[in-house]
């Protein structure tokens, strides 16, 4: 086992216990590792699914759990063999840390389809023994190649959900082929749905958000939409029905899918980002009328991941956040479940080292 140093950090004990502060064991960087002193953190609903146990049939938690992977901060050492950053540099580390880097997708730069990807938390990890911890910490250890670099001049608050937010959904519109002329719907204006709409905006598409909170319809507008459907209004859902090439479902909640698979077109996608705990119902008929296809995409890998933030280096796009102290977690979370957000929330770790 790696030699390690104790890092503050917040982690939840158990499923039903709020995060609290503790230390954990973080490896000393090898000659390949870089250490980064964490600035920013975003929230993501994957954190709160994680904590709360919430997909313990898939990807069951191990406590204490230290969420994050929306991580963005400042190189403090490197590794002999590192090469790409040095001390001083900006980084930023996503939803993933590690992946065997031999098979077939790790060569294709897909390493979210690995079969032995190590995610950034709550995966074993093989360094330190345990589960791996995310960004809500001080600082964290990362292999050259699975650290970002980050575009100068943007706002770091705003940069760290671009790490899963904004991979989660500029990568399906990529594969999908989001561009100028297509019509795209983004279900649920939260973290991943605002990210969608900036990004199908700048790809030049014409933007339709489908909200359950009638308060969102200004920023959605603000945020790059060309219209706004408010989902509960079913006479407003009927007028968009056959219209759409793809539709991005980022609800983190049970609800009904099919109201979304009505309004594809001929040939049209709907792709699940969301990752609700309960499965969700699908007719047959209304995949069949119309051949529509019905898909679900994992964040990005990391070749892709670069791409996107240069993307949003060059369009000068970030999240909208709400910068709060490590302290405010809990808050934040419960907060969180009642889509009570614009648009993410964006710990300020320095918090963590000041209390
Ligand atoms: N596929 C991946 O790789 C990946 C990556 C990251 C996250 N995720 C998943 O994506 C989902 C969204 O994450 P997030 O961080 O964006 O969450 P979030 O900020 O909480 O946003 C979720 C949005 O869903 C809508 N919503 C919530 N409850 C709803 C309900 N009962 N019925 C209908 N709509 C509801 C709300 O939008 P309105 O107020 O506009 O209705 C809310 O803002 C989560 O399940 C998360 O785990 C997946
Ligand atoms: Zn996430
Ligand atoms: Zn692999």
């Amino acid at each position: 086992m790696a030699k390690t140093w104790s890092a503050k950090a917040y982690a939840a004990p158990t499923a039903t216990s709020s995060l609290a502060a503790t230390t954990i064991a973080r490896r000393e960087p090898s000659e390949g590792d870089v250490h980064i002193e964490i600035l920013f953190c975003g929230i993501c609903h994957s954190d709160l699914h994680t904590v709360r146990n919430e997909w313990k049939s898939v990807m069951p938690t191990v406590y204490p759990c230290v969420p994050g992977h929306e991580i963005v901060g400042r190189v403090t050492r490197v590794g002999s063999a590192v090469t790409r950053f040095k001390p001083g540099d900006l980084a930023a580390v996503g939803c993933m840390v590690d992946a065997d880097r031999t098979c077939t997708e790790c060569q294709a730069g897909l390493e979210q389809f690995c079969p032995n990807m190590t995610l950034t938390y709550n995966s074993p990890d093989k360094h330190v023994g345990g589960v791996t911890y995310g960004g809500y910490s001080e600082g964290i250890v990362v292999d050259e190649r699975f650290v970002l670099r980050v575009p100068s001049k943007l706002n770091l608050a705003g940069v760290a959900p671009l790490l899963c937010a904004g991979i989660t959904t500029y990568s399906p519109m990529r594969h999908w082929g989001v561009t100028k002329g297509k019509k795209v719907g983004v279900v649920g204006l939260g973290g991943l749905g605002h990210m969608a709409v900036k990004i199908a905006h700048a790809l030049g598409a014409h933007v339709v958000v489908f909200t359950t909170s009638t308060g969102k319809k200004e920023d959605a507008l603000r945020l790059g939409a060309d219209e706004v459907v408010i989902s509960r209004h079913s006479d407003e859902m009927k007028k968009q029905a056959g219209s759409f090439d793809f539709i991005i479902d980022a609800v983190s909640a049970d609800h009904d899918i099919n109201a979304y698979i009505e309004l594809l077109r001929r040939d049209g996608t709907i792709t699940l980002v969301g990752a609700p705990e309960q499965p969700l119902r699908v007719p047959a008929f209304s995949l069949i009328v119309g051949r529509r296809s019905l898909s679900g995409s994992p964040i990005g890998g990391i070749p892709e991941t670069q791409e996107m933030l240069d993307f949003c280096g060059a369009q000068n796009i970030t999240a909208d956040v709400e910068i709060i102290p490590i302290q405010k977690v809990n808050e934040a979370y419960d907060r969180l479940l009642k889509s009570d957000v614009k648009y993410r929330f964006s710990i300020d770790m320095t918090s963590l080292t000041s209390q």
